[in-house]
């Protein structure tokens, strides 16, 4: 049996902290609004002429690194974020070239929008690759600047502080017997919520698709329903986590960890509490860094591998919902 397995990770935080009580000088806010509603103490900026490219390329470094392989076996980039270097190419084509200098090749580069599942969907297209016998080794990177594209007025503050920035990677290998690796994936997608959380600033069907107009109503912004994205998001990842694990024959007390998407505390405590899963087996770390979409899980995994929290065949349940609506789930052995 060919599987994928985690052979390496790694991740990369800009070192500017910005605490809620300094949000709180930028916008109307406060530190406890912040903190009840949603467990976030403080979150990364990166500085003025910071790419999310450029917190990718350290990212896919320790990834490396961590891995043991040379840069040059590496076959394929699979690039996730919602705050890309430009609209187009996709940042997978900026990393590769900042990546060449190790020594990785003119290999395939594919940037996967899909925000805060963008990181799960990414795993299972590198999934797919590997088992099918295509490709042995692939570079799966979330990376975000959010910091850049939030409105820090009034009318923003309920989304601005919920994010920040931050890259996270794995190197994704080939692995020969079940004893290691993705085991399941599951992706869901509903597209009639796509306004639920977006952005409409780009708007090919206007002529001109961006206008003078449209940047001064705040198109420009992120818009965002939080009470439906919080109601959708705690349905959908427990439906999820029942149908993903009944379906591969497991049951919860199986599971050495969850390791969910960090969009809100209160929504991965109210998933763990009626799925009855104790709250040291689910991985957060939404306190220190914030939502960092497509760079939240690998973050994750990255702490809790460094932290020598991960034993080989451990059986993690990575799980995520964002904008789209979106969900996904991925099932493996460390
Ligand atoms: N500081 C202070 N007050 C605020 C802030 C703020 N930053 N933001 C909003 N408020 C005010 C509102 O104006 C409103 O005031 P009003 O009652 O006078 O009208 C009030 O606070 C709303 O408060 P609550 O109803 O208590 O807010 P709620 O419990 O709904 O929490 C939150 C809001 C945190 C946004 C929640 O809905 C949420 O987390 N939703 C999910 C968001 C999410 O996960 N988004 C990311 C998805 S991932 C992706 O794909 C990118």
């Amino acid at each position: 049996m060919i599987r994928s397995y985690i052979r390496g990770t790694g991740s990369y935080l800009p070192p500017r902290v910005v605490s809620n009580e300094d949000l709180a000088r930028l916008l109307p806010t406060t530190d406890e609004w912040i903190r009840t509603r949603t467990g976030i103490e403080e979150r990364r900026f990166a500085d003025e002429g910071t790419s999310c490219s450029d917190l990718a390329y350290e990212a896919s470094k320790a990834a490396l690194s961590d891995s043991g392989i040379e840069p040059s076996d590496l076959d394929l980039i699979i690039f996730a974020t919602l705050s890309p270097d430009h609209h187009f190419p996709g940042s997978g084509c900026y990393l590769q070239a900042k990546l060449s200098q190790l020594g990785v090749r003119t290999i395939g580069c594919l940037d996967v929008r899909n925000q805060c599942t963008g990181f799960l969907y990414s795993l299972s297209i590198a999934d797919a690759y590997i088992r099918a016998g295509i490709y042995r080794n692939i570079l799966v990177v979330g990376s975000e600047v959010h910091s850049s594209a939030l409105d820090y007025s009034e009318k923003g503050r309920e989304v601005t502080v919920l994010f920040g920035d931050g890259a996270g990677a794995v190197i994704l290998s080939r692995h020969e017997g079940d004893r290691r690796g993705i085991i399941s994936t599951e992706l869901h997608a509903d597209g009639h919520y796509a306004k639920a959380l977006y952005m409409d600033i780009w708007d090919i069907s206007r002529k001109p698709y961006i206008s003078e107009e449209s940047i001064n109503q705040g198109d420009v912004w992120p818009r965002m329903d939080g009470k439906s994205v919080f109601k959708h998001a705690v349905t959908g990842l427990i439906g999820l986590c029942h149908d993903t694990l009944s379906r591969c024959e497991y049951e919860i007390g199986d599971l050495k960890y969850l390791v969910p998407h960090q969009a809100n505390l209160r929504i991965n405590q109210a998933v763990a509490e009626r799925l009855g899963i104790p709250a040291n087996k689910v991985l957060n770390n939404i306190q220190k860094y914030a939502n960092t979409t497509a760079a939240s899980i690998p973050l994750l995994l990255d702490e809790a591998h460094k932290s020598g929290m991960l034993d080989e065949g451990d059986l993690l349940l990575l799980l995520a919902f964002g904008s789209g609506f979106t969900w996904a789930s991925t099932l493996l052995r460390w």
